[in-house]
């Protein structure tokens, strides 16, 4: 009872407030989503995403390197696909010449310690901007796991530890597992991204990718964003179906999700903070109205401290060099 009990003693120096701190943010705890493109000594800068690139291979063999020697351990592939391999059956995403394959390879060939996570879903491959097969309007379910699955084995041929299927069909970590063990991949791990919602905090992204939806949006395949306990319903299929990590996204208006989350399942819990995120501070800090670098940690500290294993961020380079 105060007097007694004061608080602020726990809060008066540096060295008792590091003391009791509960939440540490470490180089181990990023994963860094990074944008690859075909063509040769390329890095463009996505323009809803400052001081973030699009990368050749040959400059992706440099960019991983770097962020090797930075300390950045996990890197999570995305690639643009070429406008005229596009189509609505997913023939290039499952192509073992394709630009994410050749992807997985260059990254293993220039750091091979490095832990090479792959996006899995169509929608960089369709024609129609959606992550599955589009018959009249609407998205199938069944067609578009049968593909995710050969696109998920297609990485893993090619090299990468884990495939992280984005789409949100049902059953398609299943689909997947069952596919991987089948080939003889049982050490292909898969993280799933669980809870994923049908956000408006994408959009940098599709921009970066050019793979908005050219007609509707992805609201029946990604979670409504005023539910809750769907998210651990989700959660809880896609670990049973062979989760070895599960992923909610975006971040930090979901953090509620990820708490929930972390209380009820016992594999590690991913966030992504997505590129929505990203640019809102990259364009308050260019305006001179918010601090970048602290607004950054104090982001990220949250997401640890919301029950965050894993975070996928585009600020990993920036954080790793503010907190060594
Ligand atoms: C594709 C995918 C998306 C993101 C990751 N994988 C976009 C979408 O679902 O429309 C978003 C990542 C971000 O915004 O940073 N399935």
């Amino acid at each position: 009872m105060y007097p007694l009990r004061r608080n602020r003693r726990l809060r008066s120096t540096e060295a008792i407030r590091s003391l009791v701190r509960e939440t540490i943010i470490t180089p181990d705890d990023f994963l860094m989503p990074i944008f690859v493109v075909e063509g040769k000594n390329i890095k463009e800068e996505i323009t809803s995403m400052p001081d973030c690139f699009r990368f050749s291979l040959d400059l992706l063999e440099k960019e991983v390197k770097e962020i090797w020697a930075l300390g950045i351990k996990s890197v999570l592939l995305f690639v643009k696909v070429p406008e005229n391999l596009k189509d609505n059956a997913g023939t290039e995403a499952i192509n073992p010449e394709g630009l994410m394959q050749r992807a997985v390879k260059t990254v293993k060939n220039a750091v091979p310690e490095m832990l090479v996570m792959t996006d899995v879903a169509l929608d960089p491959y369709s024609s129609y901007g959606h992550d599955g097969i589009v018959s009249e309007g609407k998205i199938l379910n069944d067609d578009t796991t049968a593909i995710l699955a050969e696109m998920a084995l297609s990485h893993a041929q090619a090299g990468a530890d884990f495939v992280a299927p984005s789409d949100m069909m049902d059953g398609r970590i299943f689909e997947i597992r069952s596919l991987l063990e089948d080939e003889g991949f049982y050490e292909t791990g898969i993280m799933s991204y669980s809870a994923k919602y049908a956000s408006a905090f994408y959009g940098p992204f599709r921009n970066a990718l050019g793979s908005a939806p050219g007609f509707g949006d992805k609201k029946t395949y990604q979670m409504d964003p005023s539910n809750r306990d769907e998210a651990v319903r989700e959660t809880l299929m896609d670990i049973e179906e062979g989760a070895d990590i599960v992923m909610v996204k975006p971040g930090l208006c979901y953090l509620d999700i990820v708490r929930d989350i972390k209380n009820v399942v016992n594999v590690p819990v991913a966030v992504y903070q997505v590129s929505g995120e990203y640019a809102m501070i990259k364009a308050a800090a260019e305006k001179g109205w918010l601090d970048h670098d602290a607004v950054v940690l104090e982001q990220l500290t949250a997401i640890k401290r919301a029950g965050a294993n894993i975070i996928a961020t585009y600020f990993a380079k920036d954080a790793v060099k503010l907190i060594s």
